[in-house]
């Protein structure tokens, strides 16, 4: 594979069915209406000199490298934005172009450094590549390297290091404007401006701003799009150019960018976004682009380790003993105590042969159903509440199709800190014009950013979202905004009836939603009829939706208003949820939790079961297990006494700790599977080591159904794939497991899941990625699922009362506590805590309202305490009006807060998903961490400590 420059084809062809044939150097060529002559002579192998031009942006025509000529037409036009016209001759090699094109790269040339033949970008420079492919052998004038003197010294401007990841070397700038229409095109920030002028011109971050100062997301889009070494990375310049590369999948959100690992030996230099990525198109953020340096963190822990007692140090032991003492435990608490003692969690950071695994493994091994996975504390609700709608427990659209939508609705999400990449592709079909509804109790970045503003925002009280969506739907039905003709075509129209009579009901007006929203009744009235009538309309939602104990209701509410809008099974619309993890969707298929076998299919199914015990070889349990909840329950009583974690963390991601805490202490085995120690491992009597997604082959499925194919790029550091540890885990309590590679295991899993018949790891390596479901009637897969008809039948509605939750603000703890992420942090923070990721976000602070805080003394930055019924915690105060008086905010990123701390253990309804999106509480000034803080980390400092081998 090319390493650099793979071939560009400048601005895509517009989407068309209208062919243009013309002449290019004499051959004849047809190509899509709209086409630019760039890209035609580059389709038909013709590559035209240019430095301004890629693929990701707009053609803008600055840098004039790319001259044609043009029968019939004066002058030499720029063919990056000259269109293709029906019998049009172009010339694109004569010698009067040659002559142009050497004189501008002379200019650009001249105005260069003298180092450029030796600076760190050799290779990886277009203005070199450019300059032999215009044979530019001799520059007659400058070349001092003297670019961009600063006006009031006789020096040129000092390189900006202040990026932890890349710098910016002003002398190198040749000002071709890529980086800032990249940063404005691709990525919507527009942190970047052109300064100064002729020579002095130069490129700014902001009003002349350091980098690491500025509104620069460090997403990496204006490193990838600077044609010379002014903006590059600095692992290339230490490490230099790298010799070979691999394509994968990143290990971040669910939005699943592809990059393209760029390799030294066994050492990353750089992860390059994948222009032909499906799900990113090219783009990154800063987690994906830079943030993979933990792979090689110091603290990695790449030996097993056992312990009698979580009290006693650590001992490295080798595999064998790690294994042997594993399965020999397991076996001891199994004839004790009974099969239904032990269980496991699979993680949505592994890959889905992984977790398909391990959720083999307890079933078929261990006897039980005991098997649960971290989206029962993110996104299980909306496993639950589309499967009852649509059914099927997924998104309804690709990324592609908000290129087609006219108004978004965004319900409890925050894309552009939770979702980046998707996140941009969103602002810009909305600089394009399309509508912005915004509910949530915060002011996210979209409600107001560069370029964009939300048409609505509607602030509701947290714990709100049933009564708001549902107002929603009053509106559309009482003003006769439904689409009858879908509704009658496609869902059930008798349960339609009951459900409109439901909404129509005047205790779900706006006027009597407002009472208990506190979002004001004209806001609910115009955003429902924006949403109704204005277009293609989009629902996007996350876990601000799903974390409550009705959020199994809001998604059936959300489903309820796309159908009765037909706002369903075409490109634009849809109902989206925005998954948190990179396979969160792809552990739920993989039958993680209790009650259900891979594909949603329930475990009490004799049918589905014999199946499954057929290709097995084992019976297997026709009972639901536990839930990670009832596993903690279990344990505190004394029934549940072992349990298998790979790639979670539950101490610092499920809710209420002390009562996490409480039950893995009551657990006489616990195994932990992970990259690092991390804060459910100081409770582990086992600690297998686990490996990175460098470090591993398998698929991740992204939150549109799209599965990837994930390619070893290094050896596991820790000598095995997280799922070569778990198959040995099964043989080592009799299982015949063979399996030699992790295709074998997606071959497996297409054998027994219908919506996976046609996925295996040859059709992904052929067509880059595949959405379920892919089999016999979609071999190549459905990007936009429920055209004509849903996978259920007809679409159901279902009626979606209001239960206010029993998490209640009042005089001891009068203020609402939500949580929710930031752009450059990660879930727990484990990974993202160890690099340099952390400048920007080095701790978790409390967001309150400046009313709020004046009530309480406090001032910005300083220690509050957060008390609630569950718990307390500290943290610093950042005071802003971005949440509501009344709210307060945090993020969860760092161990030392202990946010879950202070959430209850109220939960979904329908799927115990936790209510952290609702805590009452109360905040006062405090002198630094709670007593439970100190404990633990105490407790903390003597769990991790590790034995030193004898000599
Ligand atoms: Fe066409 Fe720069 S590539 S003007």
């Amino acid at each position: 594979m090319s390493l650099v420059h793979e071939i560009d084809y400048g601005t895509p062809a517009p989407r068309t069915d209208k062919m243009v044939t013309l002449t290019i150097d004499g051959m004849e060529v047809s190509v899509r209406e709209g086409t630019s002559i760039m890209r035609a002579a580059m389709e038909m192998g013709t590559q035209i000199p240019k430095l301004c031009a890629t693929d990701s942006l707009d053609a803008f025509g600055s840098c004039r490298l790319c001259l044609v000529e043009i029968e019939g037409r004066n002058g030499t036009p720029a063919s990056c934005t000259t269109p293709v016209a029906p019998g049009m001759k172009v010339h694109t090699q004569t010698a009067r172009l040659a002559q142009l094109r050497r004189g501008v790269m002379e200019l650009y040339i001249s105005d260069h450094p003298l180092d450029c033949l030796t600076c760190a970008a050799n290779g990886d420079c277009e203005l070199q590549d450019m300059a032999g492919a215009v044979g530019l052998r001799e520059v007659r004038y400058g070349m001092e390297g003297a670019n961009h003197f600063a006006p009031a010294s006789e020096l040129t401007l000092p390189k900006d290091e202040s990026n932890p990841y890349f710098t910016y070397d002003p002398s190198k700038c040749i000002v071709c404007n890529r980086c800032v229409r990249a940063c404005e095109e691709v990525q919507g920030t527009f942190a970047l401006t052109i300064s100064g002028r002729g020579f002095d011109s130069r490129v700014s971050a902001g009003q002349s701003e350091a980098f690491l100062t500025s509104e620069c997301v460090s997403c990496g889009a204006c490193v990838q799009a600077c044609p010379t070494a002014t903006l590059s990375e600095k692992r290339l310049i230490e490490i230099g150019t790298p010799e070979h590369s691999v394509v994968t999948t990143c290990a971040y959100c669910g939005v699943g960018c592809t990059f393209k690992a760029e390799m030294r030996g066994e050492e990353v230099v750089r992860m390059v976004p994948w222009k032909d990525g499906k799900a990113n198109r090219g783009h990154s953020c800063v987690k994906g682009r830079f943030a993979w340096g933990y792979a090689t963190h110091q603290d990695r822990v790449l030996n097993p380790m056992i312990r009698a007692k979580v009290t006693d140090p650590w001992r490295e032991v080798t595999w064998e003993e790690a294994i042997a003492h594993t399965a020999s435990e397991l076996k001891r608490i199994q004839d004790a105590y009974g099969r239904k003692s032990v269980g496991g969690i699979t993680s949505s950071r592994c890959t889905n042969e992984e977790a398909y695994l391990v959720q083999k493994l307890i079933r078929a091994g261990f006897g039980t159903n005991n098997v649960d996975t971290c989206a029962r504390v993110c996104h299980s609700p909306t496993g639950y509440g589309l499967n009852q709608a649509f059914g099927t427990s997924a998104g309804t659209q690709d990324f592609d199709s908000v290129e087609d939508s006219d108004v978004i609705l965004i319900i409890g999400a925050n894309p552009t800190d939770g979702h980046p990449v998707f996140g941009s592709r969103m602002k810009k079909r909305l600089r394009e014009g399309a509508k912005l509804i915004v509910v949530d109790p915060r002011r996210i970045d979209l409600v107001r950013s560069a370029h964009i503003k939300a048409d609505f925002h509607l602030p509701l009280q947290p714990g709100t979202n049933v009564a708001v969506v549902t107002s929603l739907a009053h509106v559309v039905v009482t003003e006769g905004l439904v689409n009858e003709e879908y509704v009658r075509q496609y869902c059930d129209w008798d349960e339609f009836q009951d459900w409109a009579e439901f909404v129509a009901d005047q205790r779900h007006s706006p006027e009597e939603v407002q009472k208990l929203s506190g979002v004001p009744a004209e806001l609910i009235r115009g955003a429902a009829r924006l949403y109704a009538t204005g277009g293609n309309a989009a629902i996007y939602y996350g876990l601000g939706v799903t974390e409550h104990s009705q959020g199994s209701t809001t998604v059936m509410a959300i489903a309820n208003l796309a159908m009765a809008t037909g706002n369903i099974g075409r490109r634009g619309v849809g109902v989206n949820p925005l998954r948190g993890q990179n396979n969160v969707q792809g552990s739920c298929d993989m039958g993680s939790f209790p009650h259900e076998l891979p594909g949603y299919r329930h475990i009490s199914d004799d049918a589905t079961r014999a199946t499954f015990e057929a290709m097995w070889g084992r019976p297997l349990d026709p009972e639901p297990g536990l839930r990670i909840p009832n596993m903690l329950d279990s344990a505190v009583d004394g029934t549940f006494k072992a349990i298998y974690i790979q790639g979670e963390d539950i101490l610092q991601s499920d809710p209420d700790t002390h009562h996490v805490a409480a039950g893995l202490a009551a657990m006489e085995l616990v195994i932990v599977q992970d990259l690092f120690l991390n804060e459910t491992a100081n409770y582990a009597h086992v600690f297998l080591p686990g490996c990175t997604f460098l470090e591993k082959d398998g698929t991740f499925t992204n939150a549109e159904r799209r599965i990837q194919l994930v390619r070893k790029v290094m050896a596991p550091k820790n000598g095995y794939g997280d799922w070569e540890v778990t198959q040995m885990l099964a043989q080592a309590i009799g299982l015949d497991w063979t399996y030699t590679h992790p295709s074998q295991v997606m071959d497996e899993i297409a054998a027994l899941t219908p919506t996976f018949a046609g996925v295996s790891f040859k059709k992904l390596d052929e067509m880059g990625s595949v959405q379920w479901p892919c089999n016999d009637a979609n071999p190549e897969g459905m990007p936009i699922m429920h055209i004509n008809g849903f996978a259920r039948g007809k679409g159901k509605f279902v009626v979606t009362e209001y239960v206010p939750t029993d998490e209640r603000s009042g005089a001891r703890f009068p203020l609402l506590l939500t949580t929710g992420r930031i752009l450059s942090q990660y879930n727990v923070g484990a990974q993202t805590r160890r690099t340099e990721n952390s400048v920007w976000h080095p701790e978790d602070v409390l967001e309150i309202h400046p009313h709020d805080a004046e009530q309480r003394g406090v001032r910005e930055g300083d220690w509050v305490r957060i008390d609630s019924r569950a718990g307390s915690t500290t943290l610093r105060a950042e005071i802003t009006d971005r949440v509501a008086p009344g709210v307060v905010y945090t993020t969860f990123h760092h161990p030392g807060t202990q946010a879950n701390v202070v959430t209850t253990d109220f939960s979904d309804w329908a799927t115990n998903c936790p209510e952290f999106k609702v805590t009452a509480v109360q905040i006062s000034r405090s002198n630094g961490p709670s007593e439970w803080q100190e404990d633990y980390d105490a407790f903390a400092r003597q769990s991790r400590r590790i034995a030193v081998a004898a000599e």
